[in-house]
């Protein structure tokens, strides 16, 4: 008797004790206020976990420009609800000579922590003053503290004179070695034919702009960072006059690329990469190209990070869906056995107001990913309010 009443009231606290956990909500969309109740500044941004507290790393945005007048925002949070402004992790520069000189645009950033060096990498996407989005450079920093200051190293296009992976062996070489880079060039050649036609379509998977930009280095705009289970990095990025994602790996202290690439979806289009593994496959949700307004977001899966990439669906689902609820994804954060999609709500005319979009990720009975748009849900459940009540 006396051990069924201890079991009784066992259950009575722990029923007790499940009812009082606090609720930690997310709204998608609406401002979220930091410690100092300020709206996080820290666009097209990522999270890195480190001892126990995330830290969230992006864009500070002023509110007339989207120009980086400031640089690298860094927010902490043990719950991912309460965020601490850690300041500036990256700071542009003042001196006019510096690649990122106050006024350059300096966009996606992301960081990792290389476990053999000890050192927190940041690399972003950098376009230098006053030359529009004409550079397409990747940039890459590093600090001891996961809140810097992070160190500025350098900027460039990425691997020169590497081929790729998908474009070797003889019968790619010979593919290759036919290209003419001018053909669709309206800027060097008046006849230039037009793009988007199938002819167009199989010289890009060809290797068209890889071959126009391959002794300077491959463009490098949108991106992301991805460290395997073996510790290996990734970076992610949007190349070729943003047809073509490539996926290249970075050297074991991550502050380099190894010159082992591989082009994804040539002429595919899709910017903002963001990814995940789970049970063996890659998922990869990305966006199409429309600059700030929002799209389709597209996703893709692989057995491995150097493919075969499949294309699905898009993975939104419900009112909305076609342009990814007005979001464009930036970042994918492994949450327990769950994962969080964050994507951007972009507000161009007052870039400081942009919003943050942050929903569960759900998964089908094939196990194939999707999402739903949320007004408010619980990360304790990762379900609406609604339905956590
Ligand atoms: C978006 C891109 C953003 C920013 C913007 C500029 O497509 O994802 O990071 O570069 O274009 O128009």
């Amino acid at each position: 008797m006396r051990n069924i009443i201890s079991l009784c009231l066992l259950a009575v606290v722990l029923l007790t004790s499940c009812g009082n956990v606090e609720p930690r909500i997310i709204a998608p969309g609406e401002i979220w206020p930091d410690n100092n109740g300020v709206h996080v500044n820290a666009h097209g941004g990522g999270l890195l976990l480190h001892n126990g507290i995330y830290y969230w790393y992006g864009e500070n945005k002023c509110d007339t420009t989207s120009s980086a007048m400031v640089g690298v925002d860094c927010y902490s949070s043990k719950d991912l609800v309460n965020w601490t402004n850690e300041g500036v992790a990256l700071a542009v520069s003042d001196d006019a000579e510096s690649d990122i000189v106050r006024g350059c645009v300096l966009e996606r950033p992301k960081v990792i922590y290389n476990e053999k060096t000890g050192k927190f990498v940041m690399w972003f996407h950098l376009e230098l003053k006053g030359k529009g989005y004409s550079a397409a450079r990747a940039g890459v920093a590093v600090a001891d503290s996961p809140t810097g200051p992070f160190r500025f190293l350098r900027s460039g296009r990425v691997n020169p004179g590497v081929m790729p992976l998908d474009l070797q062996g003889e019968e790619a070489k010979a593919k290759w070695d036919a290209l003419d880079i001018d053909k669709y060039d309206k800027n060097r050649n008046p006849q230039a034919e037009e793009w988007w036609t199938p002819e167009w379509r199989e010289d890009i998977n060809n290797g068209l702009l890889c071959k126009r930009d391959f002794d300077g280095g491959q463009m490098a705009r949108d991106m992301t960072l991805y460290v395997d289970v073996d510790g290996k990095a990734y970076h992610i990025y949007s190349s070729e006059e943003n047809l073509t994602l490539n996926i290249a790996e970075l050297s074991d202290d991550y502050l380099s690329h190894t010159g082992k690439y591989m082009r994804m979806c040539p002429a595919g289009h899709n910017e903002a990469p963001a990814i995940f593994l789970k049970d063996g496959t890659y998922w990869m949700i990305t966006s199409g190209c429309t600059g700030w307004a929002p799209n389709a977001a597209r996703m893709f899966s692989a057995p491995s990070i150097w493919g075969p990439w499949t294309q699905h669906e898009n993975p939104c689902r419900g009112e909305g869906a076609e342009i990814t609820y007005g979001g464009q994804s930036t970042y994918i954060l492994p949450y327990g056995d769950n994962f969080i999609f964050m994507a951007d709500i972009w507000r161009p005319k007052h870039p400081s107001d942009a919003r943050y979009l942050w929903l569960p990720i759900q998964f089908d009975e094939n196990g194939v990913p999707f999402l739903e748009y949320m007004d408010k849900w619980d990360l304790n459940t990762f379900k609406a309010v609604e339905e956590a009540k």
